[in-house]
């Protein structure tokens, strides 16, 4: 590709980043060693990690967990086999390429608001299959069946995958539990709606990239889902535009600490008590980065809508309801093609006060 980026890379000027990195204040560290069992029935305790957990949802909607109960032994599995995939021949990735179809499996050429990332990912869910909105062009088809695609090297790939998001799932219902709490709501107010949830790993590599002043990993967005929980390695690049000033704030790797942040779903429930921030990838000419998510989504079924107990008439309803599954469905279409026009975002279901 020689020194300069292929266009289709090419951030808008505004969106290019300085590569001077700002880590000060960053987002806040918390501690969840207070839910393992020893401890859960100190409610003083609880409600101290309560706050810690209201606080960060609402002054960054980003914070780091530790002590959070995911095996090590399993991370340092699926980050094996991660770079072990994406280390091969792009024939042998090819074989299990996502199509316009069926999203899950390899891709590496995704565009995030019609530029392209530099990067490449491979996409999974947890249980083998699951029904989504059709993503197909078939109109009388709406429904359609969505199932891993798994490739045969390396061959310990499929079993860690799926023993990893076991744990990291018990962590994201964990998490919403929490978050739940936070926003004064009984504990489990939230977790019927997770029932048949549609939540997906993403394994993300971004290589070396010749332009970084140019290109970005992932371009500036905002995490369509409820809530995200990310692993990432000690390279670092990941980028939080802070609420108070705009500034891009660098997101510091700690080892094993998971790194979640509030996205469109949680603030359409919460009616923007929590906001989903808005982040991106920064790459380097040097290290080749990973990284895995996990996306925690809700049924496809679900309408989303401000909950009932957060509005009343001194806080009405900011958003009109919006169907999970059809919102899902024309954010991944963007995704695969460049389209012309902006893509779907939640502001499109805003509902302007007078
Ligand atoms: C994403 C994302 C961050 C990272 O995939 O939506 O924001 O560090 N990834 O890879
Ligand atoms: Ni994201």
């Amino acid at each position: 590709m020689g020194f300069e980026v292929d266009t289709a890379f090419i951030q808008p000027i505004e969106h290019r980043p300085k590569l001077t990195i700002l880590e000060a204040g960053g987002i806040p560290l918390i501690d969840l060693s207070v839910l393992n069992s020893q401890n859960s029935d100190d409610p003083e305790a609880l409600s101290g990690l309560i706050a810690e957990i209201e606080a960060a949802c609402t002054e960054w909607g980003f914070f780091q967990v530790i002590n959070h109960g995911v095996s090590s032994e399993l991370r340092r599995r699926i980050e094996t086999a991660q770079k072990k995939f994406f280390h091969l021949a792009l024939e042998e990735k090819h074989k299990v390429r996502r199509d316009m179809v069926n999203p899950l499996g390899y891709y590496d050429s995704e565009n995030t608001k019609n530029v392209r990332d530099w990067k490449e990912v491979f996409d999974f869910i947890i249980q083998d299959e699951k029904v989504i909105p059709s993503l197909g062009e078939d109109k009388n088809q709406e429904l359609q069946v969505l199932s891993n695609r798994w490739p045969n090297y390396p061959p310990e790939f499929r079993q860690a995958c799926s023993e990893y998001s076991q744990d990291v799932e018990k962590l994201a219902f964990k998490l919403v539990e929490l978050i739940s709490l936070s926003l004064g709501l009984p504990e489990k107010r939230l977790n019927g709606f997770f029932k048949d949830n549609t939540g997906f790993i993403r394994l993300n590599h971004y290589p070396p990239c010749p332009s970084p002043h140019l290109a970005l990993g992932v371009g500036h967005h905002k995490d369509s889902g409820a809530l995200t929980v990310l692993a990432q390695d000690d390279v670092g690049g990941l980028e939080v535009k802070r609420k108070t000033d705009g500034e891009w704030v660098r997101v510091k790797p700690i080892p094993d600490a998971y790194i979640i942040n509030v996205g469109d779903i949680i603030q359409v429930w919460s009616n923007e008590k929590y906001e989903s921030p808005e982040h991106r990838v920064v790459v380097n000419s040097e290290r080749e980065r990973f990284s895995i998510p996990f996306f925690f989504n809700p049924a496809h079924y679900l309408m989303v809508k401000p909950l009932e107990e957060l509005v009343d008439e001194q806080n009405p309803p900011k958003y009109k309801e919006y169907n999970w599954g059809e919102f899902f469905k024309s954010r991944k279409n963007s995704n695969f093609k460049k389209l012309g026009v902006e893509n779907l975002q939640i502001s499109h279901f805003q509902i302007t006060q007078q």
